[in-house]
């Protein structure tokens, strides 16, 4: 970044991205399941009917039109991962994605507000993409295993350790860690990131079963550091074997985040959005998606031919976003996202990296 880029962006993050506490809160709207209420939401009940069984839709609904209703008022638009339960994700999801979509659709978004529905990290991501938007989560305490993993102070120690070895820093990280990076990259584009550095080593931080993952598709020589993912390094290869002799013709596929031994097993591997779109390019009779288990429900949501067959990890953080607290984000203008400003710019360098690179 050059110095007067990053001096542009230092006072971004030093102005008050339009501070929560200057929003009036807004009357909370009633969340009564009338019959009115039903058809006007019927068509998002289309939406999600094969996952979401009509008995819950009741609950759900009121919390939908009230979600949707607000996000006019503020100007606010919903980013919503793919690990995010059905009826946010098919409801009141503006964009949804993997992580590299959301980061870059973050940077793009036309509104005032931005809801990340999605852990701390990615809405930090949002935060540093858009310093002058106001960025909210549901959840503030919705956090990563692998973000926890590692600290900038960690990433200093590591470049004493390896002196002149670039870094490269998967996007489930702090602010705080990213500032201290070469490159950020995501699920999607790790083997592309590492190989756009032109260099025979990189440390690779903090993912060690991605590490491993991608050390096995380049030549560049990964250092690797001890994170991991607490919903992915619980599959194992037997339990991937167990399942395919159960049902035979299935197909498996699996996220990076797994163990080299579960990779092995399956028959792709991707990001979120690279098993979502290879389910839906296949169409295979049965599948299996080796990751967080609300994922299995929003494809199946949009192809009722595909049986799901779902070993059912949940990622305890991604599950703290419910509608309720969307509501609540939307009416009170919580939990705001602050990046600390001394440390942001060179965090968004190595987002803005990232995302520049003609891949
Ligand atoms: P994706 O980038 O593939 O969406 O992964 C994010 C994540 O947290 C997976 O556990
Ligand atoms: Fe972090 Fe794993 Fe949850 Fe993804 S699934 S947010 S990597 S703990």
């Amino acid at each position: 970044m050059t110095a007067d880029l990053q001096s542009d962006t230092a006072v971004l993050d030093r102005a008050p991205a339009v501070p929560s506490s200057g929003f009036k809160p807004l009357p909370m709207p009633d969340l009564e399941y009338t019959p009115g209420l039903a058809k006007e939401m019927a068509p998002y009940y289309e939406r999600v009917k094969n996952v979401i069984p009509s008995i819950e839709w009741p609950f759900f609904a009121p919390y939908v039109k009230a979600i949707n209703d607000l996000k006019k008022e503020r100007n606010a638009v919903i980013l919503a991962h793919n690990y995010m339960t059905p009826e946010i994700f098919h409801c009141v999801g503006d964009i949804v994605g993997d992580s590299l979509q959301l980061a870059r659709e973050a940077a793009t978004a036309d509104a005032d507000v931005i809801i990340q529905c999605g852990v701390h990290f990615m809405a930090e991501t949002a935060k540093l993409l858009s310093p002058h938007k106001t960025v909210l989560i549901p959840d503030a305490d919705a956090g990563c295993s692998l973000a926890e993993s590692i600290t900038g102070a960690d990433i200093r120690l590591l470049r004493e350790k390896h002196p002149g070895v670039p870094v490269v820093t998967y996007v489930n990280t702090s602010a705080d860690v990213k500032a201290e990076t070469d490159i950020c990259c995501t699920s999607s584009n790790a083997v592309q990131v590492v190989e756009s550095l032109g260099v025979p080593e990189v440390l690779f931080l903090p993912d060690e079963f991605l590490a491993l993952n991608i050390a096995r598709q380049t030549n560049v020589k990964i250092i690797s550091y001890k994170g991991r993912c607490e919903v992915h390094e619980r599959f194992t290869p037997e339990e991937l074997r167990e399942y395919r002799a159960a049902h035979p013709g299935i197909s498996i596929i699996a996220h990076p985040e797994c163990p080299p031994e579960v990779l092995d097993e399956a028959d792709f591997s991707g990001s979120t959005s690279g098993m979502i779109n290879w389910v839906k390019t296949n169409l295979p009779k049965k599948v299996m998606m080796v990751t967080e288990c609300s994922m299995s429900d929003n494809v199946a949501a949009e192809v009722p031919d595909v049986d799901f067959i779902r070993p059912c990890n949940l990622c305890p953080h991604m599950k703290r976003i419910t509608l309720p607290k969307i509501l609540d984000s939307l009416l009170y203008m919580k939990d705001e996202v602050v990046v600390d400003p001394t440390i942001a710019p060179r965090a968004r360098a190595a987002v803005e990296r990232m995302i520049n690179l003609p891949l």
